[in-house]
């Protein structure tokens, strides 16, 4: 038994996530946190909402509300949306709590001592009508490129061009929309990443082997272009002060920290937000502080954030001389698009998570999911692929396997588990099997190998069907009652065994399944491949009841709605 750390990549607290946002990072996450539970693992999962930063003040501008009161309520509706996705966290907390605030600020005090951090002035655009200076993307005006009259000091949207604000034509701010603006000099706190360059490169070097290739080759080539100094202050009301006692002058002119910095730091925030909702039980610090030793910690992201988790974080972790615990595995992902094109939060396109659960309960897109996991390459979501994974996989290979071995046994046999014969060849073979299977299925999951593991998970459910096909009890039954007996006893067995391997991908099934059967234990705790091979779990005379159908299947018409609502075109890449 270790004690695993998990956490996944913070949403952005503007607007709920579209399904690819989930599949890179919460999701996979909770999969795998669950597996190890039931495994007997002590496990903490961590996740937040990354609330800081520009895209939050602008989202609650819009809304015409205060910036704190709109992360309050965002955070609230993504979390009921995550709770709706049975999305097991053991918490999840908020980047702009007290707790965050204090570590972060600790962070930059100790890089500070340490000879990391510098002031440096640099020219920023400042409004004297707002009386602030501007971040690059609060400034507005015509993209010399493409003469697009929206675009923003950091990009434009229209050509996507990378911009600086001073390259733009007639600008404006983007607050007050007043033209009078200036250049001023003003000073911001730089981290000196160039001097951890050594260090963060020998670190790398320890873990890279182990990590999936996709995280590996990312960080190698942050690494092989340099790591530059960055700013890690901005001007903004919204974010975590720059410690007074430290910087007292910035402090006075109102800096906070860049998002990013604060961000990640939010792991260790969240823990202890956590941690002082039940002090006298729980322990942050020791998941986080000397803990390499005892703790095993893996985090999960697109492949987007991997450079900040892999350089960036570790270089600051590196840099507070403190024994704070640093990731051991990086799971990354690729981008799940929609018909071959980007799911869009600004554009609206894809499903939204919100969304997804208006139409479907969640373990269908669990499962889903999951099982589609963008892996090794993107993966493209279509509604023809998931109404017919539903169909296959979920309605018909399971689904139709526990309705009909409950129904047809409560029909012939009763409501308990039938006695009937002793295990034949038949029986044995099939334990072998299934024996084979869960230990493949171990090890994927063991390998954090989502869509292998599905796949296995799948061989199993469909080796109950090759089993019953081959028993044929509606058949059986007729010349040898304990046979069929047998048959149905063994398919039940299977059908718990189910119950509680599945319980990582749909939980939700995976509880009614087993709450089919009224053991004296409700208990998902972990059924080990020699145990499997048995299939005995459940006795004879153990009362059942059939539970209400447990995967709809979805018609023709239920995928014109889907693609009506949604759109299922092709998408440019
Ligand atoms: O890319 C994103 O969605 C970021 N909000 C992820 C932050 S992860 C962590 F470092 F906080
Ligand atoms: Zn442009």
């Amino acid at each position: 038994m270790a004690r695993h750390l998990i956490t996944s990549a913070l949403p952005y607290i503007n607007g709920i996530k579209h399904l690819g946002n989930m599949v890179g990072s919460m999701l996979p996450a909770d999969v795998y946190a669950r597996y190890l539970r039931q495994r007997g693992h002590e496990v903490l999962y961590i996740c937040a909402t990354d609330e800081h930063g520009t895209p939050a003040e602008l989202a609650a501008k819009e809304q015409g509300v205060p910036v704190g009161e709109f992360c309050a309520s965002a955070h609230d509706a993504q979390k009921a949306v995550y709770d709706g996705f049975a999305l097991a966290f053991d918490y999840f907390g908020r980047s702009s709590s007290p707790q965050n605030t204090e570590i972060t600020q600790h962070f930059a005090r100790r890089l500070n001592e340490n000879g990391f951090i510098e002031e440096r002035a640099i020219r920023q655009v400042y409004s004297p009508a707002d009386g602030r200076f501007l971040p690059d993307r609060y400034v507005e005006g015509t993209c010399p490129h493409c003469g697009y009259d929206k675009a923003r000091g950091d990009q434009c949207e229209n050509c996507t061009r990378v911009l600086d604000p001073t390259d733009l034509i007639e600008p404006r701010s983007a607050i007050s929309g007043s033209t009078d603006l200036e250049v001023r000099e003003t000073k911001h706190l730089f981290l000196l990443q160039s001097k951890l360059q050594h260090e963060v490169e020998e670190w790398v070097a320890r873990h890279e082997e182990e990590w999936p290739q996709l995280a590996a080759s990312i960080a190698r080539k942050w690494l092989n272009e340099g790591l530059h100094d960055r700013a890690i202050t901005r001007d903004l009301d919204w974010g975590v002060p720059v410690p007074a006692d430290t910087w007292p002058d910035l402090a006075a002119e109102g800096k906070v920290f860049y998002v990013w910095f604060d961000a990640p730091i939010e792991y260790i925030g969240a823990t202890k937000e956590w941690a002082d909702q039940d002090p006298e039980n729980r322990d942050w610090k020791s998941w986080w502080y000397d803990a390499d030793d005892t703790v095993r910690y893996t985090e999960f992201m697109a492949k987007d954030n991997v450079p900040f988790h892999t350089v960036m974080f570790p270089a600051t972790e590196l840099g507070v001389r403190e024994p704070w615990k640093k990731v051991d595995y990086v799971k990354a992902f690729n981008w799940l698009t929609y018909y071959g094109g980007k799911f869009s939060t600004s554009q609206k396109r894809g499903v939204f998570t919100d969304q997804a659960l208006d139409i479907l309960p969640a373990d269908y897109w669990r499962y889903f999911l999951i099982a589609n996991a963008p892996e090794s390459d993107d993966s493209s979501f279509t509604w023809e692929h998931f109404t017919a994974t539903v169909n296959k996989d979920l309605a018909d290979t399971l689904g139709n396997f526990v309705n009909r071995v409950l129904s047809f046994s409560k029909k012939r046999f009763g409501e308990a588990v039938p006695a009937g014969g002793e295990p034949g060849e038949a029986e044995t073979r099939l334990g072998t099997e299934i024996a084979t299977l869960l230990a493949e299925y171990e090890a994927q999951m063991e390998a954090l190998q989502f869509r292998k593991a599905a796949a296995a998970l799948r061989a199993l459910w469909s080796a109950g069907n090759s089993y019953l096909e081959e028993k044929a009890p509606w058949l059986e039954i007729k010349t040898d009652k304990d046979g069929a007996a047998l048959t149905l006893r063994t398919a039940m067995n299977l059908i718990h065994l189910y119950a509680v391997v599945s319980e990582p991908f749909i939980p939700g099934t995976a509880a009614a399944m087993r709450q089919a059967f009224s053991l004296e234990e409700d208990t998902a705790t972990w059924i080990t491949p020699d145990e499997a091979r048995a299939l005995t779990t459940v006795a004879a005379g153990t009362p059942f009841t059939v539970p209400p159908v447990l995967f709809a299947k979805l018609t023709d018409d239920d995928l014109d709605a889907y693609k009506e609502r949604f759109g299922g075109e092709p998408q440019p890449a």
